[in-house]
């Protein structure tokens, strides 16, 4: 079973992407939204023997793709400019996907110093004591550093493209022609950059992982994963860490993704135009330790993040600490009114949580946020105004 797209999408803004792509008639119901099919199997064919029974294409068995599976992930093809795109059933899954698929025992493996809590733990402990995956972690701003790192059996780097929670910036391009130069792959996790922000399939990487959970679903109801590139690298990842170990998206959560991700780009530009505002808030008050934010010109990769992002934007993503201790910081959050405390990000709500000193990935992280911890802020989609006022009463409240 194929799904047509009823549009020719060459040339579509982003915009009209996100409404179009993915979307069919229905043709049982001619029905204009995909509709949500809660089914495992698919009816086969009077004469069933000549079935492909680890076939991706659907009409199958939903562990091997359903139609709404399809939908989201022709969509997310469409969005991030790439050939194929699989749908699983989180962020780390398909983090987890890409390294269980692409690598074997003995492989080496070059990992940004600092990454989401998933990613150091596969890499520090899961990988290299269950599959004997070697991993040197790299600050990934220093090129140099990378390219000393590289061995004969180096497979991929692995990097985000605004490092979650230090919010470093990855040069995508050059980190693709060092792994091109050196015939490996380029892994970029863009959960903190989502499209049209950024597409780093175009800056030369191979495979873009996405948590559909945060920006793309962005309502907070549904948790998702994807990885998208080229056929050849995305479908040994269909086959095997979707059909073989079954890491598959439910029926219901992509159908919600698609619903949610329509209004991806309207969302982002208010997202992109109140972090700016926010973080500069922070940044002039004196009772603000140290903001992280790559759109500020504090910022080490403000120009990288600039040039790269092309005036786009610099994400809604941001960290900070404030002149206290660590009760104080708690006061803080619990002095909030609208910025919820809870983990997460991309969320239509805004969401902050206080990240203290200790754990093994807080070494990684540059001084401020060894000393002080830090605010990880989602700057969500609500009015500006409200919450840079509620930012301004917590602080008077705890100060
Ligand atoms: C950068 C990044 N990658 C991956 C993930 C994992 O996503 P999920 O929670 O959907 O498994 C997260 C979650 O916060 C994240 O921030």
């Amino acid at each position: 079973m194929t799904r047509p797209d009823k549009h020719n999408l060459d040339g579509l803004s982003d915009l009209t992407l996100a409404v179009h792509a993915g979307n069919t008639v229905d043709p049982g119901s001619r029905a204009l939204r995909t509709p949500l099919v809660m089914a495992n199997s698919y009816a086969l064919d009077d004469d069933p023997s000549q079935i492909s029974w680890s076939s991706t294409d659907g009409g199958l068995y939903t562990r091997n793709t359903g139609v709404n599976q399809l939908a989201l992930q022709h969509k997310l093809a469409a969005l991030e400019g790439g050939e194929d795109a699989v749908a699983l059933a989180s962020g780390v899954a398909a983090l987890h996907a890409v390294f269980f698929t692409h690598m074997r025992s003995g492989d080496h493996v070059i990992v940004a110093d600092a990454t989401y809590e998933a990613t150091f733990k596969l890499f520090t402990d899961l990988l290299p004591a269950k599959y004997g995956i070697e991993a040197t972690f790299v600050d990934i701003s220093d090129l140099d550093a990378v390219r000393a790192s590289l061995r004969p059996r180096t497979r991929m780097i692995i990097t985000e493209v605004v490092a979650n929670p230090t919010t470093k910036v990855a040069d995508i391009a050059a980190l693709a022609e060092i792994a091109h130069a050196a015939g490996i792959l380029l892994v970029v996790d863009s959960t903190f950059t989502p499209p049209p922000l950024f597409r780093p399939l175009r800056e030369g990487a191979d495979l873009v992982v996405h948590s559909l959970t945060k920006y793309i679903n962005g309502h907070g109801d549904a948790m998702g994963g994807a990885v998208i590139g080229r056929r050849e690298l995305v479908q040994p990842i269909k086959d095997e860490a979707m059909v073989d170990v079954g890491g598959v998206i439910s029926p219901f959560n992509a159908w919600q993704i698609v619903r949610g991700s329509v209004t991806l780009p309207l969302r982002l530009r208010q997202h992109l135009a109140s972090a700016p505002v926010l973080a500069q808030t922070l940044e002039d008050d004196p009772r603000v330790a140290f903001v992280a934010y790559p759109g500020l010109e504090s910022h080490p990769q403000h120009a990288l993040a600039a040039r790269q992002f092309d005036g786009r934007g610099f994400g809604a993503m941001m960290a900070f600490a404030l002149d206290g201790d660590s009760d104080l910081h708690n006061r803080f959050v619990s002095n909030l009114r609208l910025i919820t405390s809870a983990v997460s990000l991309g969320h239509d709500e805004s969401l902050i949580v206080h990240v203290g000193t200790e754990g093994p990935r807080v070494r990684h992280y540059p001084e401020p946020f060894r000393r002080l911890g830090h605010l990880r802020f989602s700057v969500g989609l609500e009015d500006v105004a409200d919450l840079r006022a509620d930012l301004l009463a917590a602080l008077d409240a705890t100060f």
